[in-house]
């Protein structure tokens, strides 16, 4: 074993049992929007709006995933990963948010579901990764509460459907991007700017969360089927730790980003501090009696999505409209140290250790698993000696040392049962497009030819042998 500390270990082995993944989202891969009865989301609609998406990209075709089901099957199989995280499409199971199911769409994702489990794979199901059908959008969308009821229902037809065989449902998939980057700064679907919506937005994504689990509860008959929900949780720094004011900025942001959502998830109370934060914006009147009894169900997993870190200090008063930070009007955000991924963002596995110990300090019941972490970078495709090759030794690198962390987490007493490298390939990148590549298999968008890069056979060892490899 060799040992540096910056996080770069190999030779570390994960207590038998823990699961090696890789996560996708529909929009992001399966394109066939107008086929068999989907009908548009919002990400379709935004995608579709100028200037929103780089490139003028959309999520139409994507990777065609629909199309190549099996394909893609066999090449997770062949990766030798035990568990695949998929998001089913709102709009294809209930294509008007309301009302009728089209069975084409459950057909479909029966086919992907039974498709896993007949290659050994565990299927780790989440119900809303943001394709909202633009039909509720255009009732308000995450703002009018009847969306949240939509949800339930949404969620108890795929239940009905998919309840005997599913082995985690995940209700949502980062509500802070839902809610603020949809509703406050306007920078993912709907586009929307408004300080009260965004927070509007968060709460009817908390009740959806809770009315979902009770409508799955009903239904699903796998006895051992888990339920879960998850959060990108932020792992947030003071930049001076001794200056109170600098750790009070930290205390603001983690109740915005962090305890807006597993507070009522996980102790079905909302933080006062992010009431009182908020109080010049919303009274937070939208949050009815008996809402929070409702939100706060029974899970069994709490998913962690990590990718970088930031550090906040006290500054000057400024508006925070157009942000994604409602009333955050007197926090700054410090530079972070690099190097960083393709996106800019900064590259630090202690974040990921950090905020695994602190998660599981406020919320020690709960076993937490990290259902994205992973990274973007240029990847180039060669051909050598008549093969076609990705090297990617910086994935393989980000990939170990956060690996090292979760481990070095484990060691430190937090329930940890699985790790979900983002992505299984290149894809749809939200407002990034087609730029930012995330996969651990290349995508060719000419051809659709799946590659896969070093950083996946690298990843492939880790998995069959359960020991992190030399880089
Ligand atoms: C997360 C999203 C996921 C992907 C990664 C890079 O915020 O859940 O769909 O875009 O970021």
């Amino acid at each position: 074993m060799s040992t540096t500390d910056d996080f770069r270990e190999s030779g570390l082995t994960f207590p038998e049992g823990f699961t090696f993944g890789t996560a996708t989202a529909a929009y992001q891969i399966e394109g066939a929007v107008a086929e068999d009865g989907r009908k548009p989301s919002i990400w379709d609609t935004f995608s579709h709006t100028p200037g929103k998406v780089a490139n003028g990209d959309t999520g139409d075709v994507a990777v065609d995933f629909y199309h190549r089901v099996d394909e893609d099957l066999d090449l997770i199989k062949s990766l030798g990963l035990g568990a695949y995280r998929l998001s089913i499409a709102w709009p294809r199971i209930v294509p008007d948010g309301t009302g009728d199911v089209n069975e084409a769409g459950l057909a479909f994702y029966e086919r992907v579901i039974d498709g896993l489990i007949a290659r050994d794979i565990e299927p780790v199901v989440t119900l809303y990764h943001w394709d909202l059908p633009q039909a509720l959008e255009d009732r308000g969308g995450w703002t009018n509460r009847e969306t949240s009821y939509a949800f339930a229902q949404y969620a108890r037809v795929v239940g009905e459907r998919l309840g005997d065989r599913v082995s985690v449902w995940t209700t949502l998939n980062e509500p802070w991007c839902a809610a603020y980057l949809g509703y406050a700064n306007g920078h993912h679907a709907p586009g929307i700017r408004s300080e009260l919506a965004s927070l509007q937005a968060v709460h009817h994504l908390n009740l959806a969360h809770g009315l979902a689990l009770i409508e799955l509860r009903k239904v699903v008959t796998k006895a051992d089927a888990r339920y879960s929900v998850t959060n990108n949780l932020a792992s947030v720094y003071a930049a001076d730790p001794s200056n109170p004011e600098d750790v009070d900025a930290k205390r603001q942001i983690e109740a915005l980003r962090n305890r807006a959502f597993t507070d009522p998830q996980l102790r079905g109370r909302y933080p006062q501090d992010l009431l009182d934060d908020t109080k010049h914006i919303t009274d937070w009147s939208f949050v009815e009696d008996g809402d929070l009894e409702l939100i706060h169900q029974p899970i069994d997993l709490v998913g962690i999505n990590y990718y970088n870190t930031d550090t906040v200090r006290r500054g000057a008063e400024h508006s925070t409209e157009g942000t994604p930070f409602p009333g955050a009007t007197r926090v700054e955000w410090a530079p972070q140290p690099g190097p960083v991924t393709a996106m800019g963002w900064n590259i630090e596995p202690k974040g990921l250790y950090d905020l695994l110990v602190s998660t599981h300090e406020l919320y020690p019941e709960y076993d937490l698993v990290i259902t994205e972490n992973g990274a973007a970078y240029d990847d180039v495709l060669v051909e050598e000696g008549g093969e076609r090759r990705v090297h990617d030794p910086e994935r393989i690198d980000f990939l170990q040392r956060h690996f090292v962390a979760a481990h070095r987490a484990i060691e430190a007493g937090v329930p940890l049962t699985g790790y979900f490298v983002w992505s299984l390939m290149d894809n749809f990148e939200w407002a990034f497009g087609y730029e930012k590549r995330f996969g651990i298999v290349y995508v060719d968008y000419a051809t659709q030819v799946r590659t896969k890069k070093d950083s996946a056979l690298w990843y492939t060892r880790l998995a069959e042998t359960g020991t992190i490899p030399e880089a």
